[in-house]
């Protein structure tokens, strides 16, 4: 998309409402739709505008909805609290005395619709060059809970009218108002100040502004555009199809564009700010979220659900579970691993069945097959960890660490008991519990000794 910077544009972003049609403690624009929150959707699609500054009404839960907004680091944004929701014309009264001097038009949007894209303001701003204000609107079969947008014999909008106060004939109208505005700041400043309360909800509405202009002859031209960019979201059966929508889009986008094979999008969960490489398999049931990233000819899945995890070129992960993991390049995990926060694979190694790891750094080549538990520990080069290792990192109330060193080769069943260190290339025998350091070299064996005892069984009988 290519854009021209519009120094002379203020973003007005709407989220101050508590979003009652959500029935939920935190406010609407918070919830999260594809690893964003509602509102930091808008702000992403504002961001290649280039607009001079952002400003965004908050109310409920103001202090929340102001870190999520400042989280995303626009370097012109401020708040504006609006004390009491008195309706979309009451919060864009809110906004207009923190407007900045050089700014000559307001663009408005709503804090709810996160599918929204850049294209679509794009065409907004195309369609005001020389009118005073335009508005996006779309058509779709079923306008229910939206305003609806009755035009003029000349094509312009005379007014809207909202779905509570629309009569049978208003409601017939199938072209529904998007709730986003690009108006000139001295026009949009004086409707403003004439808007009443005379309606169902007994609010100010932003709606109506259109009218107050239409009245003094001021044009507002419609943009129609498609109800996939601009659909708000104002119960959780629409947040969830939101989230389908916005997952579909990275998702092909990853496809067409990086070249990422996905054998079942329909049940591919990624957050949209993960990155994957390029012939990297996604199979069903894999879940990347907040900006996990996957390297190149890598294969994920199926049934993997990875969190800020970075798993590198060339390796495989087979239905686990991984935490603020790295993963590197070419090794393999799972099937039924559970990576915990600040596990560390190095390259080429392999973490297998049903077994478990936190905080614990993994060197290049090791292997840790199956049934394990490595927890607290570091974990040097060409370290076999056999079936059944347990690192017994925890006394019941303070947590130590294990070190095995390059070359070591760690029996089946061993508890290694930490604080405790394995020598290089020492070896420790099956079935041992070892509760002290073992040269390198060395082998340890920490086991009692079997006895026979010969006819046992038969004088039992
Ligand atoms: C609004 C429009 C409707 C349009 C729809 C598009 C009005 C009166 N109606 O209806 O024509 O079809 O959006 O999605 O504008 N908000 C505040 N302060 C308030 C009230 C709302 O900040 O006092 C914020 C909300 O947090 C929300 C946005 O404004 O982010 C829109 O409010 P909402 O109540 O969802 O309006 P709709 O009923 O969807
Ligand atoms: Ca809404």
């Amino acid at each position: 998309m290519t854009t021209t910077p519009a120094d002379d544009v203020a973003v007005v972003i709407l989220a101050a409402g508590q979003g009652t049609r959500f029935r939920s403690d935190t406010a609407k624009v918070l919830h999260g739709a594809a690893g964003r929150s509602l509102v930091g959707h808008v702000l992403e699609a504002v961001r290649p505008l280039q607009v001079g500054q952002v400003v965004v009404v908050v109310g409920h839960q103001a202090d929340e909805v102001t870190a999520d907004v400042e989280a995303a680091g626009f370097a012109d944004l401020v708040t504006v609290t609006q004390q009491e929701q008195l309706g979309t014309g009451h919060a864009v009264q809110q906004a207009m005395p923190a407007l900045a001097e050089g700014i000559r038009r307001v663009l408005v949007l709503p804090g709810d619709t996160p599918l929204l894209t850049s294209e679509a303001l794009a065409e907004l701003f195309t369609a005001t060059e020389g009118a005073p204000a335009a508005m996006l609107t779309f058509e779709l079969d079923d306008p229910t809970g939206y305003g609806r947008v009755v035009r003029g014999d000349d094509g312009g909008v005379d007014r809207i009218v909202e779905h509570r106060d629309a009569n049978d004939a208003e409601l017939a109208i199938r072209e529904a108002n998007a709730g986003m505005y690009l108006v000139d700041r001295q026009l949009l400043a004086g409707a403003l100040d004439r808007l009443g309360d005379d309606n169902a909800q007994g609010e100010l509405y932003l709606t109506d502004v259109v009218a107050i202009l239409r009245g003094d002859d001021h044009l507002v031209v419609p943009v129609v555009v498609a109800e996939s960019v601009v659909a708000g979201v104002n119960d959780r059966a629409q947040l969830a199809e939101a989230a389908v929508q916005l997952r579909r889009r990275h998702l092909d986008h990853l496809m067409r564009e990086g070249g990422v094979t996905v054998m079942d999008p329909a049940t591919t969960y990624l957050d949209v700010d993960v990155e994957v490489g390029r012939d990297t398999v996604l199979l069903p049931g894999t879940i990347l979220e907040r900006g996990t990233r996957v390297g190149e000819r890598a294969s994920v899945g199926p049934n993997t659900h990875l969190t800020a995890c970075e798993v590198g070129d060339d390796a495989t992960v087979h239905s686990s579970r991984g935490d603020d993991a790295v993963i590197g390049e070419g090794a393999s995990v799972g099937p039924f691993s559970h990576l915990r926060t600040g596990t560390r694979l190095a390259p080429a190694t392999k973490v297998g069945a049903y077994v478990e790891t936190k905080n614990a750094v993994v060197g290049r080549g090791s292997k840790v097959p199956h049934l394990a538990y490595v927890g607290d520990a570091t974990v040097g080069e060409s370290v076999n960890l056999a079936c059944g290792v347990i690192t017994v990192n925890y006394d019941g109330k303070d947590k130590h660490h294990t070190t095995v060193e390059d070359g070591a080769f760690v029996g089946c069943d061993t508890m290694l008991v930490a604080p405790i260190t394995i020598g290089a290339g020492a070896y420790t025998a099956a079935g041992s519990t070892l509760t002290d350091d073992v040269p390198a070299e060395a082998l340890a064996i920490g086991r009692a000794r079997q006895t026979n005892k010969d006819g046992w069984a038969r004088g039992r009988r």
